[in-house]
């Protein structure tokens, strides 16, 4: 009896994501200006020079890959996946300044990426380029799927604050608000429940969530959506004048790319308001249910993958555009 029930569910489950994924028009082929193994001439052995750097570093903190996962979605939402959240500017006002882009984590570890990389092929691989393949390794080193990424993207050279201000998704964003912003770089509702999925890896600063626990309505209450033990929580770390302090937001797996982060989402355990939003949308919210049993795993991979690969695609520069830079962070003409 238990199982006849379980296995109509686990049918009625698959239904529903299979309805889910065409009306949410799963990853098109699209022709992309990139493609794989861009450098096997001009480079070769980039790929595995960068992995190998990088294994030295997630070994002294394996942390900062969730960073690097971060900072290639913040640069290819902003001005397309061209580097210019990398570029310093003088009067702070870069893209790396803008507000949201405050607690992103990881600029050093791509400047010394490129560094090594501009020892074997000077002015030949770009910052864009290193980002993509650093947060393809961040996944891969913590669990996740090893997908093949496009390369031959060019750096930018605009870099303003308030393009970041403008393009990146707020936090505490609904589902309608969501998908507005994710549309407009040409990514679909699938994308956005997927690519929420990085959430598996890393941590948020109380003031990212504390709306929810303090102040959710303006009457100093509680987003009721949260669950009470987990709000107890909360309320214990984060006091409401609390800055500094960091919360896992997929607290059972911090540092593994798993189906951690849906099964906090289904438990009304998802940290950010748009986290939480996606338990909102009956589309969405059957891949969030899909995602909690352990057989999707493999699905959730190919999934991530293709949407990575359609989010490295936004906005890019290639052929005679944008320029190859010496230094990731320092302007050139
Ligand atoms: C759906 C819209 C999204 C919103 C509103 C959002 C918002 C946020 C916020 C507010 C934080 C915490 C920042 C802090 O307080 O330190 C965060 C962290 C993070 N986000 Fe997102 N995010 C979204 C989508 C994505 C996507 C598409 C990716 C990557 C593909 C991503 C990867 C990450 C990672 C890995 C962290 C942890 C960073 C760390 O530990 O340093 N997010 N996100």
């Amino acid at each position: 009896m238990a199982s006849s029930s379980s296995s109509s569910r686990t049918t009625i489950l698959l239904l529903m994501a299979a309805a889910a994924a065409s009306l949410l028009c799963l990853a098109q082929a699209e022709e992309s200006p990139l493609k794989q193994d861009f450098y096997s001439e001009t480079c070769p052995g980039v790929e595995e020079l960068v992995r190998k750097e990088l294994k030295k570093i997630f070994a002294d903190d394996s942390t900062i890959r969730a960073g690097l996962l971060r900072l290639h979605f913040h640069d290819c939402f902003v001005r397309g996946c061209d580097a210019s959240l990398m570029l310093d500017s003088h009067n702070g006002t870069a893209e790396k300044h803008a507000d949201p882009n405050l607690t992103v984590r990881g600029y050093e570890v791509i400047e010394a990426l490129k560094l090594k990389v501009e020892a074997e092929c000077p002015l030949v691989v770009s910052c864009a380029d290193l980002m993509t393949i650093a947060a393809r390794d961040a996944v891969k080193f913590s669990d996740g799927p090893d997908y093949p990424v496009e390369t031959g993207r060019r750096d930018g050279n605009i870099s303003m604050a308030a393009d970041a201000k403008r393009d990146l998704p707020p936090a505490d964003g609904n589902v309608t608000v969501l998908t507005k912003y994710f549309a407009a770089k040409n990514l679909t509702m699938k994308d956005l429940v997927v690519l929420s999925g990085a959430h598996t890896l890393g941590v948020a600063h109380c003031p990212s969530f504390s709306g929810r626990v303090h102040n959710h309505t303006g009457a100093g209450d509680a987003d009721p959506a949260l669950d009470a033990g987990y709000l107890a929580k909360l309320n214990a770390t984060c006091g409401p004048a609390n800055v500094a302090s960091v919360v896992p937001l997929d607290a059972a797996t911090t540092d593994k790319f798993d189906l951690g982060y849906y099964q906090s989402v289904r438990g009304r355990k998802g940290l950010l308001g748009s986290d939480d939003a996606l338990n909102h949308d009956s589309l969405m919210g059957a891949y969030v249910e899909l995602m909690n049993n352990a057989s999707s795993l493999d699905t959730f991979f190919q999934d991530f993958a293709v949407s990575m690969v359609k989010m490295g695609r936004v906005g890019v520069l290639t052929g005679e555009e944008g320029v190859i830079r010496e230094s990731c962070t320092i302007f050139v003409d």
